[in-house]
């Protein structure tokens, strides 16, 4: 059966009977103004264009110079007045004041809006064969069977809620590049590709290609791909001009280079700033950018060698580099410095690197934190990093380090592994939503809060009284303590089922090649990474956060097992011993799941039942997973520690 997409934020129309007509000052071929005709009447109930300047909504071009995005909206006497320097911040500027309006508080007019962040970019971990890398929300909505979907009105629908959050840049394949992907970068998928990316264009989105290092080699039939090679450098001078050829503005490349068993630079003893710049020069004629991704790490460890810290590795291969990079070239970092985990310190790369252009890399898609099945906001979480304040100069602060310390400003800013897929509500489980609608208003306004951005969602997704949408908003803003509460206590991560990343397997990882060790003995848990007596990570960090973190006086409770490996009866800055505290966090995960089951059921009769029963299927799936974890994690450490719960509740032996 057929079903419509849900859509999403954009369900509602602006019903004011006021606003009937709107005016554009600008006549022009430009594809985002013809987006905005094509917008208006799906946005405001029963509006149609005018000739008439003093129409209701007026969109006018200024004459500033700012190009980013911004927009001002003002209060008119017929109505309202949305002017921007850019036709990106018209359309940005309609989605706001459609927003606004639902927000139905006429105080906040007049509005200006400016984005905090220059690249606002989501990538897609979609492979040709139409699945997708870490996708739990059906398949690509690019790709199927190893052919292109072609379904440009889907293509279409998914432009509009990125735009309308204000995100301008898309990478639209797996970072994994495999066989038949690595000919992406060949005429006759760039043909496709180029469909694609006009639709985007027309939203203001730019569109990014992930390729594979190897590429002179496996597509091009060259005997290497070594970067210094000038036969290799004319080859993807080539491709890339080929590139433009078909799709002029076209953004760029996103490269993830000797990781997981990718190619890279390394293979020719190279290093990352060679290769990444050699192909920053050859792109760099047509304006396009090269994203570099610093998730580079030793994938075939042992277990067994202590002196290796995977934490280390991005700072130890990119830290040296700082300055080394040409200006169209960005540094992708990932937030924490192992991979995603629900609870992990901040890259130390951030405020190190002073000198390179820089992307913060955030996962909205629930690899490690529930896979849309769990409910997980992921608000908060992205919050603390972007407020985490490094202290290597005064108000040193992530959101700020990321453009401060980019050379070229217009190089920097933020991107997301993104969470959608062809499931009809785009994510699999509906309140996962708000993870994709918070990251980009995050991200355009560093300053909006958790609470406000839930509030926000739940207002534009569903009918309800203020009572009832602080109850959504009040799940989804306690939802990311809750996951970590089952599944990380005190930031020990990777004790999940290895490749699935889903559901508990305490020693899942421990004895793999992964790097990603807990060392739970009888005694304690925790790895060491101080500069005293452990791998040195600690090292890393600015002078003030090292010794924060070096010590067990100041390291702060939540980050403990990342840093130290501790007895059991520690006691934690809360009062409470290691041991308790996993014990007690994990029966609190489980009764906190509880607790939603009984807030949701609360609201069936005010919901629509498709987005009552999606939530309600996946909470059942989550009180069972949020029980297996509890049951599994504390079993295992009552064995290892032998330590009985102070609460004498049921912990299985
Ligand atoms: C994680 C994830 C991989 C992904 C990788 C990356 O390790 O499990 O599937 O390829 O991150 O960011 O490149």
């Amino acid at each position: 059966m057929f079903e419509t997409r849900d859509l999403c934020w954009l369900t509602k129309k602006v019903q004011n009977p006021g606003i009937s007509t709107w005016y554009m000052t600008e006549e022009s071929e430009s594809p985002i103004l013809k987006t905005i005709v094509r917008e208006m009447p799906l946005l405001f109930e029963g509006i149609s264009q005018s000739q008439e300047p003093d129409a209701s909504i007026t969109f006018s071009l200024s004459n500033k110079a700012e190009t980013n995005g911004s927009y001002l909206i003002e209060k008119t006497m017929h109505g309202y007045r949305v002017t921007s320097g850019s036709y990106e911040g018209l359309l940005y500027g309609m989605y706001g004041l459609h927003r606004l309006l639902l927000a139905g508080d006429t105080t906040l007019f007049p509005y200006e809006s400016r984005p905090d962040q220059n690249i606002r970019m989501v990538d897609h971990w979609d492979n040709y064969d139409g699945s997708i890398e870490r996708g739990y929300a059906g398949n690509s909505i690019f790709y199927h069977n190893n052919s292109f979907r072609g379904d440009m009105e889907l293509v279409m629908q998914y432009s509009r809620l990125l735009a309308s959050v204000g995100i301008n840049a898309v990478s639209i394949n797996n970072v994994n590049v495999h066989k038949l992907e690595s000919f992406f970068i060949k005429e006759e998928a760039i043909t496709e590709i180029k469909k694609i990316a006009e639709i985007f264009s027309s939203y203001g989105i730019k569109t990014f290609l992930s390729i594979n290092f190897a590429a002179p080699i496996t597509v091009g039939g060259l005997a290497t791909a070594d970067p210094l090679s000038m036969e290799v450098g004319n080859w993807w001078k080539e491709v890339i001009s080929n590139l433009y050829r078909i799709i002029p503005d076209f953004g760029g490349l996103l490269v993830k280079a000797d990781s997981e068993g990718e190619p890279g630079p390394f293979t020719y003893g190279r290093n990352h700033d060679e290769g990444a710049n050699m192909l920053a020069r050859a792109i760099k004629p047509f304006g396009g950018l090269i994203i570099w991704r610093c998730f580079v790490y030793d994938c075939t460890q042992d277990w067994r060698d202590r002196s290796l810290d995977r934490a280390r590795a991005a700072y130890d291969i990119f830290k040296d580099l700082d300055g080394c990079f040409e200006e169209n070239a960005i540094l992708q970092i990932k937030n924490g410095p192992i991979d995603f985990q629900i609870r992990e310190p901040i890259s130390p790369l951030f405020g190190a690197l002073k000198k390179t252009n820089q992307i913060l890399e955030f996962q909205i898609t629930q690899e490690y934190t529930g896979h849309q099945k769990d409910i997980c906001y992921l608000v908060p979480m992205w919050k603390e990093v972007l407020d985490f304040d490094t202290r290597h100069r005064d108000n040193d602060l992530v959101k700020h380090i990321i453009k401060e310390n980019s050379p070229n400003k217009s190089c920097s800013g933020i991107a997301a592994v993104v969470n959608v897929g062809m499931d009809y509500n785009w994510t699999g489980n509906k309140l996962a939503q708000a993870n994709l609608y918070g990251y980009g208003r995050l991200i355009w306004n560093n300053e909006l809060s958790s609470q406000e951005i839930s509030e926000e969602w739940t207002r534009l997704s569903f009918d309800l009284n203020d009572g009832d949408l602080r109850k959504v908003s009040s799940i989804l803003t306690t939802s990311r303590d809750t996951y970590e509460d089952y599944t990380c206590p005190l930031s020990v991560g990777f004790m999940c089922k290895p490749s699935l990343h889903y559901g508990p397997d305490v020693d899942g990882y421990e004895y793999d090649k992964w790097g990603t060790y807990h060392y739970a003995d009888r005694d304690g848990v925790g790895r060491d990474r101080t500069m005293a007596t452990g791998t040195g990570f600690t090292r890393q960090y600015s002078e003030e956060r090292c010794k924060e973190y070096e010590s067990l006086e100041t390291c702060p409770d939540e980050l403990l097992l990342f840093f130290h490996h501790v007895p059991y009866t520690h006691v934690l800055h809360s009062g409470k011993t290691v041991i308790q505290h996993i014990y007690d966090t994990h029966f609190k995960g489980v009764e906190k799941v509880k607790e939603y089951q009984a807030i949701w059921d609360s609201l069936k009769e005010v919901l629509d039942e498709k987005a009552y029963e999606n939530v309600k299927t996946r909470l059942i799936q989550q009180e069972k997973n949020a029980t297996d974890w509890r049951d599994q994690v504390n079993t295992y450490f009552y064995r290892k520690s032998g330590i009985e719960d102070e609460r004498g509740r049921r912990i299985f032996d």
